[in-house]
């Protein structure tokens, strides 16, 4: 069983999307264990998206994902972090294919909506990052 983290970015929020988000991968069949609704901090925010520093849109991003609210979530299932990618889709909107979320919601890399852990390192780090342990609700999902 895998665990990854996810979030739904200030334009998912801010645009009535982030029932959406959860809809699909609840019907994908993953299982939501975490959920907080917050203002990210811009400390934070550097944190999470310190492997991009120095890239020409460091600094929108963290503007951008500390302008408004996020739901921070993590979900679990076999191959989860997988199972959201694919869901979600390419990073770049105009590259995800059909019936993704970015494909069906999106267009453009800067507001592509959702975050999602690209590997199991990562899924790691950014749970750890944005929940403590007993925020995570272990229960059985019926099948
Ligand atoms: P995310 O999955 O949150 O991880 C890094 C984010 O950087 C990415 O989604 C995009 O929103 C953003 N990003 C990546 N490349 C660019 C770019 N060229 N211009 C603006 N934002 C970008």
């Amino acid at each position: 069983m895998e665990r990854t983290f996810v979030m739904v970015k200030p334009d998912g929020v801010q645009r009535g999307l982030a029932g959406e988000v959860i809809l699909r991968l609840e019907r994908r069949g993953l299982k939501l264990v975490g959920a907080k609704f917050m203002q990210v901090s811009r400390e934070l925010a550097e944190t999470h998206y310190a492997v991009h520093k120095g890239k020409p849109f460091y600094e929108g991003l963290v503007r951008y994902i500390t302008s408004a609210p996020v739901m921070a979530m993590v979900w679990e299932g076999p191959n989860a972090i997988q199972a959201v990618r694919q869901t979600m889709g390419a990073t770049r909107p105009t590259e995800a294919a059909p019936g993704t979320v970015r494909h069906d919601f999106a267009l453009e890399v800067g507001r592509n909506l959702t975050h999602a852990s690209d590997g199991p390192e990562t899924a790691v780090a950014e749970i750890g990052l944005w929940f403590k342990p007993s925020e995570l609700v272990s229960w059985d999902r019926a099948t």
